[in-house]
This record gives structure tokens, sequence and C-alpha cells, in this order.
């Protein structure tokens, strides 16, 4: 008797998934497209949204093979979320297409589960190939919902990157999923076109509100958390996350911050980095958002960064297009210069011959920093 049933419920489960295929409520689409993050040497995480809950996997062929990578935790796909994660190895995705595909999930019983339809992406051609010399990283921070003058900004640079540095503050806060697909996501896959490894460093306004706290559960870096360290051909990176730019106890944040905690084990993990690891690179570069470090929070986070022979350190959050000297130079990229006359710039690196130019044009067409320095 119990296998009847077993049957019988069986029947109505295959029965109903496939009904729920062609019902209005049990569609999917794509709401934003995928990007590919940089996470560390040997993995990326592509990522995107759809438009209502449901699984999420990567698709592509490798060595005559075809792969399917799910958005799974230990062996469980998620079902759960519109924001889909898959991890995926770097050196299966660099050169190569891959698709991605949603199914719809209505909810996953104990012993059955509603599915829906299954929406696919169009097929995006990767690059990510480590070039051995003249690469081109598009340095992009501050958007802070300038879209239409960074696209302008934009214009102005002719040649295709092939990194782009996402250096933060992208949205002035982070209360809700929405802001974090809308913009952070969105911009990405704009910029991007979802076939050019991004780059993220964290801006201290994606430290705030709500959905916070839950941004790095849609990243894969190495370390779990969102400093990390990666190559890219001659390149040799360290991305930093130094945290916000006040102390914990500043109202802003309510008494729900322990970045001093945070700061500290960061601190640490620099320290401990190998300068072994980087003697290949023959560009060391350091991105962080807040790029101004020598002094932060009482302690000089430089020193263990020059120990490591670092070249130069990147970022934004100062809104302003500057480079300032030193035993490791600062390249502020520009960013929202000004929003009362609605100038952004946008800074491109190239890294050709041992040397590193630095190029920043604002949507004005103005070149805001043109300089070249030694690696
Ligand atoms: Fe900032």
């Amino acid at each position: 008797m119990v296998s009847f049933f077993t049957a019988i419920g069986g029947f109505f489960v295959a029965l109903w998934s496939i009904l729920t295929s062609f019902l209005p409520f049990c569609l999917i689409d794509i709401s934003v497209e995928p990007v590919v993050f940089e996470c560390g040497n040997d993995k990326y995480c592509i990522v995107w949204e759809t438009s209502t809950k449901g699984s999420g996997y990567v698709k592509y062929t490798y060595n005559g093979e075809e792969k399917v990578l799910w958005d799974e935790r230990s062996g469980v796909i998620r079902t759960d979320d519109t924001v889909h994660k898959v991890v995926v190895p770097k050196e299966e995705l660099q050169g190569n297409a891959y698709k991605v595909g949603s199914q719809y999930v209505g909810f996953k019983y104990g012993y059955s589960a509603s599915k829906g339809q299954t929406v696919e992406s169009e097929e995006y051609n990767f690059g990510g190939i480590e070039k051995e010399d003249d690469i081109k990283i598009l340095c992009i921070s501050d958007i802070h919902y300038m879209e239409k003058e960074m696209y302008k900004s934009l214009e102005y640079f002719t040649e295709k990157p092939d990194l782009i540095a996402y250096m933060g503050d992208i949205t002035s806060e982070l209360t809700t999923k929405d802001q974090f697909a809308d913009y952070i996501l969105k911009d990405a896959h704009d910029l991007s076109g979802g076939e050019i490894p991004v780059v993220y460093t964290r801006g201290n306004h994606e430290t705030r509100g709500e959905f916070a706290a839950q941004l790095i559960d849609y990243f894969a870096m190495e370390t779990d958390e969102f400093y990390y360290t990666f190559e890219f051909g001659p390149l040799s990176a360290i991305v930093l996350d130094p945290g916000e730019d006040k102390e914990d106890d500043h109202v802003e944040y309510s008494g729900l911050v322990d970045f001093a905690s945070y700061r500290e084990q960061h601190y640490n993990w620099i320290e401990s980095l190998d300068k072994s690891e980087f003697e290949n690179g023959k560009y060391k570069i350091v991105f962080s958002h807040h790029p101004k470090l020598d002094n932060h929070f009482g302690k000089d986070w430089t020193q263990p960064l020059k120990n490591l022979d670092m070249d130069l350190i990147v970022g934004g959050h100062y809104h302003k297009s500057d480079f300032v000297e030193g035993e490791l130079p600062i390249f502020f990229d520009g960013g929202k210069i000004n929003s009362t006359n609605g100038c952004w710039a946008a800074s491109m690196m190239t890294l050709k011959d041992g040397k590193i130019h630095m190029l920043t044009i604002d949507n004005s067409g103005n070149t805001l920093l043109d300089k070249t320095i030694n690696a």
C-alpha cells in the first residue's frame, strides 16, 4: 500500500511540475545579466539576478565536455533566492563561452518540489585571458547613482579594458537586495558585458544598511572576506577592504559596526602575506576603495605593503583625480567629482613596458590626470 500511495503521489508531483511550467505565476526571467567577479588566483564567481526565486547554473564546454555548475551549498542547490552565484575554475572559463540559467522553484518540500519555467541567457564570450604585457584596467569608483555621467565619460576611452577595477561606493547605501542587484550588479554587467573580469573592492557606503551584512554571501573570495590577492599575467594584485571612514561609535552607524576588530584581522592578514608570492609580478598594485592608508585609525597600513614592494595603491573615496608621490604612490581615480555641476570621471591604467600609465577623463572630455610611473 505504501508503494501505491508513493506512486500516486509521484504522479501528481510530476503532473503539477508539467502544469506549473506553463502557469503565469511560475515564469522566471533574467532581470540582471551575469557578472564575472575576480575572487582569487584559481576561481571566478558568476552572479546574476532573476525576476523570481529559483535555482541557478552556469553551462559551458571544457575539453570537449559539457559542464553544468550549480549555485549550491554543500551539495544542496539553492532555490530560495533571486540572486545566484556560481563558482567557476578560472582555467575553465578564460577565453571560453558560457551561459547562465535558472528555473523557477515555488517551494522545495521534504519529498518533492513545485517547479516552473527554465530560462537561459544568451551565450557570453568571456575574455580573462592573461596577457604577457599591455594590460588595460578600467577604474571605476564612487558612482553614487551618477550612471548617466559615468557612461558619458567612458565615451572618451576608446580601448577595450582587460580588467575592470570596480572600486566601491557604487551605491550610497545597501538597505535592500534590490540596491545590490539594480546598481552594483547591473552597472558591473553594463560595464563588462559579462565578458571582462570585474575586480570588486567594497566601498564604505556598501557597509551601510540592512542588506550590507549579506553582501559577502554573493561573492566567493578565497579569504571569505572582501580582501584577497589575485594575479593576471604580470600583474600581482592585493585587494583591500579598509571599512568605514569614521570611528565605530559615530552616530551614523547606530552602534552596529565592529570595524575595530575587522581592521585588526585585516591588518594581520596583510602582514601575513609572503613577499615570495609577489616576486613574479612585474606590476604590483593595491586596489582599495579608501587608498590613503598611512594612518588608518592610528595604524600605518602602507608599511607591510611597502615590505611587499608594491608599486602603487589605486582607489577612490575622495571624489577627486590625483596622484601623490611617495615610496608607495597613491592614484585617486576620480568618480563623483562634483554632483552639483554633474562632473564625474573614470580612469584607465595601462601596464606596459614596465611602466604604469594613469589617465583620468571626465564626462566633458577634460583630461584631469595623465601620469606615467615606473613599476
Ligand atoms: Fe567612500
